[in-house]
């Protein structure tokens, strides 16, 4: 468990009311987040609530219309330079090319930070070994699966040993083996000493990874939480019932005291512990509805706001 303190020494990021309109769109509406030295924090929303515009403030990418942000103790708006000195970015579009070859695109961007010729080669070598891209090194990137990508950006953006990383959704669209090899190389990142801030629209992601989850909708913090704590307002497991007769639906809702969600001929109902599913079975056995099928997932996003609106309200 992190210890916030609240000195730009041991808070790798800090931002305080972070405001940005792009024309008359409000998209950040006051961004307070911190990111302890050493931790993961976990920037999770839904498709356009911020996250990417919070993530090129940070960059020193975009300038915000307020507020205030300091990485690696610098002033992101003052300090551009020493904060681009101490980061790495792999950003939502792919930033390697893909006529080169793995071990072309690392020695490319070793280039670009200015290492010798000798130098370059060894840190691509090094990386393509560390993100588990040695036996691919010489082939094109157009041949590389989605995952092998998204190692790729990530290594590029390791090139320069950043301290601190920003990984903006590193994972959408990968298949769920790819995304836990993702996974496993940011668990290393992060056991290595480097400070990450990732984007996500996976609860189970943040869930995966993070040390505290900020939850974003519409450029607004609505959660800042261990991801324990928020698994704990959000439930385990959800569970979805198909009933027999759509009509049922509202009587089923009543006899599982109000916390369930109806939707066409399903009613889905947040559970904690088997025992409480069983619970609610009976329940609706007991008011006469049929139950045709029943299903248990993980929850989602759509879950976690529905938690937070109803808690709210
Ligand atoms: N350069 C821009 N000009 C105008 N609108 C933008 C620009 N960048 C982002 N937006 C808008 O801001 C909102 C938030 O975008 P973004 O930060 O990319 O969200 P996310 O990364 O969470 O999907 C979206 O409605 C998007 O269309
Ligand atoms: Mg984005």
């Amino acid at each position: 468990m992190n210890v916030i303190h609240s000195t730009p020494f041991t808070d790798a990021i800090l931002a305080r009311g972070l405001t940005k309109s792009f024309g008359v769109t409000r998209v950040l509406a006051g961004i307070d987040l911190t990111v302890p030295t050493g931790s993961l924090l976990a920037l999770l929303g839904p498709n356009g609530s911020g996250k990417t515009t919070t993530v090129r403030i940070l960059t020193t990418l975009l300038a915000p219309d307020g507020g205030t942000a300091t990485v690696g103790g610098h002033d992101v708006a003052r300090e551009g330079v020493a904060v681009r000195r101490v980061i790495g970015l792999t950003s939502q579009q792919a930033t390697v090319d893909d006529l080169l070859t793995g071990r072309e695109n690392l020695e490319l961007f070793a280039g670009l930070y200015r290492l010798g010729r000798r130098q370059a080669r060894r840190r691509a070598a090094e990386l393509l070994e560390r993100f588990d891209l040695a036996a691919a090194a010489n082939r094109r990137v157009a041949t590389y699966s989605g995952g092998m990508r998204r190692r790729l950006d990530l290594a590029a953006s390791m090139v320069s040993a950043p301290r601190i990383l920003f990984l903006d959704e590193p994972t959408t669209g990968l298949d769920p083996r790819s995304r836990a090899e993702l996974w496993a190389v940011i668990r290393e990142l992060l056991a290595s000493g480097t400070t990450i801030l990732l984007t996500t629209q996976y609860l189970e992601e943040a869930d995966q990874l993070a040390d505290r989850v900020v939850v974003i909708n519409d450029g607004r913090v609505v959660a800042d939480d261990s991801p324990a704590a928020l698994k704990r307002q959000v439930g385990a497991e959800r569970l979805v019932l198909r009933l027999s007769r759509a009509e049922d639906v509202p009587r089923a809702v009543v006899a599982l005291g109000g916390t369930a969600l109806g939707e066409a001929c399903e009613v889905t109902l947040a559970v904690q512990s088997p025992d409480h599913l069983r619970q609610a079975l009976d329940l609706l056995h007991g008011a006469g509805v049929g139950v045709e099928h029943v299903e248990l997932r993980t929850p989602t996003l759509d879950d976690v706001f529905f938690e937070l609106t109803a808690a709210a309200a």
